[in-house]
């Protein structure tokens, strides 16, 4: 058995020294590829820059920009037979990465932003037979319908839909509540813990 998982944000390049990121610590996408290290599976992770340590039996695939992360993940997805993606990718990228530091000027800067590649949505449409893909839908109103749609529309069999606008779960948090969609219709909900128990019962639930 194969599982690979995404971590983590993406960094998206402005010039040699800056960057579009945000605030995703990465634990939840960890906290999953320590659990399901505890079997006997291989255990992929790709993850975008964070400060964590990874389990021993885990490959940790490092990525910094979304089209990192998108060939890596595209490159390990086809023998997987379960795929989680809980990384942060970044939704739109510099339309011009500047090859110096871009200087001071008197007025504003104006940076064109170009949208990235929806790296779930192809793994949706390419998923193999029998493969298992789980998004994560980040949302900060209209929690439920929100991410039924996005598992819809990404061809997912679960979601693991998060309520951003708390401040106590979700992002750069240490504790995390989810509600568990399936595409049959199941709807689980996983009450707040830490993120290893949140991802011990993930694990748990789509294995069965
Ligand atoms: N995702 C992805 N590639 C992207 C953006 C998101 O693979 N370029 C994945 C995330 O890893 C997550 C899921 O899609 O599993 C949903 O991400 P989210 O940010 O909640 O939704 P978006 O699809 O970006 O839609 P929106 O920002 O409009 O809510």
């Amino acid at each position: 058995m194969k599982i690979l998982i995404s971590a983590g944000p993406t960094r998206e390049k402005i010039d040699i020294i800056r960057f579009i990121s945000n605030r995703s610590s990465g634990k939840m996408g960890y906290a999953l590829a320590a659990i399901a290290a505890e079997s006997d599976a291989e255990v992929v992770l790709v993850s975008g820059p964070v400060n964590l340590n990874v389990s021993d039996n885990v490959r940790l695939i490092k990525v910094e920009s979304a089209a990192e992360m998108a060939k890596a993940v595209y490159l390990e997805a086809p023998d997987a037979d379960l795929v989680i993606m809980a990384a942060a990718v970044a939704d739109f990228t510099p339309k011009q990465v500047c090859d110096h530091k871009i200087k001071k000027t008197s007025g504003n800067l104006t940076i064109d932003l170009k949208p990235t590649e929806d790296i779930l949505l192809n793994l949706g449409k390419n998923k193999p037979e029998g493969q298992v893909l789980v998004g994560f839908a980040a949302e900060s109103e209209n929690l439920l319908a929100n991410a039924q749609d996005k598992m819809q529309r990404k061809n997912l069999d679960w979601i693991a839909a998060n309520d951003i606008s708390k401040k106590d779960r979700g992002f750069a948090s240490d504790s995390n509540a989810v509600t568990l969609l399936s595409k049959d219709g199941k709807q689980i909900e996983i009450a707040m813990d830490s993120k290893k128990n949140i991802a011990k019962q993930i694990i748990k639930i789509i294995s069965v």
